[in-house]
């Protein structure tokens, strides 16, 4: 499937992000552990939150839905997950592969799973190797680095674990894992990632606590079910904060947005570029901070970024070249090599794709060198995905402020992550045709 879009005279509107990725899955996982029903609001209802529903099923767990975002998990408690007939599939999802590994670790049986090509070319070993000290036992092709991966768990000891990487995922992984451990499993991150596994555990009455970067977990304690209502994700957000401040008429009100502190790196970095950004706080949803956010077209400047921003904005790098290849002065991203290790490459494939619209974008090993544009303008062209969602709607982004149209291949994988990006588009008067 291609995606046509042309830039639009003007850019007006609101809309209303889909529910967070990262809260779905775990709102999902968390419930399917834990002892009674678990209600969610708001549920991504995109590919990759669908794969974790369906591994979960496959692991014995009741759930219906989605329906209009509403999935409701009964769960049976800690014990209560089945060895799987089949080999389960994680798509494209490494945060389902990631945390489900974690949970395996701790299942007293064999289980193996895979993914889709993007997916098992991704490195595994950052968690198949805490799970292994902690006592599963896991094999994978280069020695447990990539999947598929089978995995025979049970009987799992506390660990006390340094991560190497900042990394959600990984973090998240172990404090499952931790949940089957006897006595206390404390995990430290280099510097903080998202926390959302945190505050959902805490929620269902886990042992957690957060003390500076380390978080100690203990175990074989009973959950209690949720019910939380997902606010919306920040990640899917960014795509219009960029296109708002790059477009020059544009008023958009983006709702209902998830601002977990350990998420909010774009609205930080766009603010410090010169992007009209006002947010309003709406209070808590799901445990978590929200607001609606609004964004006006902007005089963007370029800014380096590196350090401890990078985790909080790691996934809305590829948009935020756009932004920075349309300001005025460079841009220089550091620190962010983990982002050769997405759904693809995506120090290689933004500069390529970007590169073609006429962007000055250099790859550089761990982020890019941007000069911006101000004053020049990108060129509508032919560009490609790659099969990376945040890649694709990145272009999009960009094909907004082009000249001419722009086709996007390979935009089914926009489902992944937003499956209404297209709609949402359309709805602030951009003009998106849909080809097969
Ligand atoms: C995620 C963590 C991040 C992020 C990914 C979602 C999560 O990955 O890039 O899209 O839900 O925990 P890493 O943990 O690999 O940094």
């Amino acid at each position: 499937m291609q995606l046509v879009v042309k830039p639009p005279p003007f850019l007006a509107g609101s809309l209303r992000p889909p529910g967070d990725k990262s809260i779905s899955h775990r709102a999902a996982i968390i419930g399917a552990l834990a002892e009674g029903t678990t209600v969610i609001e708001g549920f991504l209802e995109g590919a990759d939150c669908l794969s974790t529903l369906r591994c979960l099923k496959e692991l014995g767990v009741d759930i219906e839905g989605p329906h209009e975002g509403r999935v409701v998990v009964r769960g049976k408690g800690m014990g209560s997950l089945q060895e799987p007939e089949t080999i389960l599939d994680a798509g494209n999802s490494g945060t389902t592969m990631r945390l489900l590994l974690g949970v395996l670790a701790g299942q007293p049986y064999y289980s193996v799973i895979t993914g889709d090509a993007s997916l098992r070319r991704r490195p595994m070993g950052r968690v198949t190797r805490p799970l292994t000290a902690m006592g599963a036992r896991i094999w994978g092709r280069n020695d447990g680095e990539l999947a598929p991966l089978s995995i025979r768990g049970g009987n799992l000891q506390p660990l006390t674990y340094t991560m190497p990487v900042a990394s959600a995922q990984v973090k998240s992984a172990l404090l499952l894992a931790g949940l089957f451990a006897p006595g206390e499993t404390v995990i430290i991150e280099p510097c903080r990632s998202r926390d959302h596994s945190e505050r959902l555990l805490k929620a269902a009455g886990a042992a957690i606590k957060v003390e500076g970067l380390a978080v100690r977990i203990a175990g074989r304690k009973p959950l209690r079910p949720l019910t939380i209502s997902v606010p919306g994700d920040i990640s899917a957000a960014a795509f219009f904060l960029v296109a708002g401040c790059i477009h020059p008429r544009a008023t958009i009100t983006i709702k209902n947005v998830n601002l977990n502190p350990t998420r909010t790196g774009i609205l930080d970095v766009l603010k410090a570029m010169g992007g009209q950004i006002t947010v309003t706080p709406l209070g808590e949803s799901g445990g978590e901070p929200v607001g609606d956010i609004r964004v006006t077209s902007s005089s963007l400047r370029g800014v380096e970024i590196g350090g401890e921003v990078i985790p909080r904005l790691i996934d809305e790098i590829p948009v935020l070249t756009v932004a920075a290849a349309l300001a005025k002065g460079e841009t220089v991203i550091r620190d962010a090599a983990e982002l050769r290790v997405k759904e693809s490459d995506r120090i290689t494939m933004v500069a390529r794709e970007l590169e073609r619209m006429g962007a000055n974008i250099q790859a550089r090993p761990d982020g890019f060198l941007i000069k911006g544009l101000k004053g020049g303008s990108l060129q509508g062209t032919v560009v490609d995905s790659h099969g990376d969602h945040r890649l694709g709607m990145a272009l999009a982004v960009a094909a907004l402020v082009a000249e001419g149209p722009t086709v996007i291949k390979g935009s089914e994988c926009m489902a992944i992550s937003y499956p209404q990006f297209a709609t949402d588009l359309a709805l602030l008067g951009v003009e998106v045709r849909e080809e097969e």
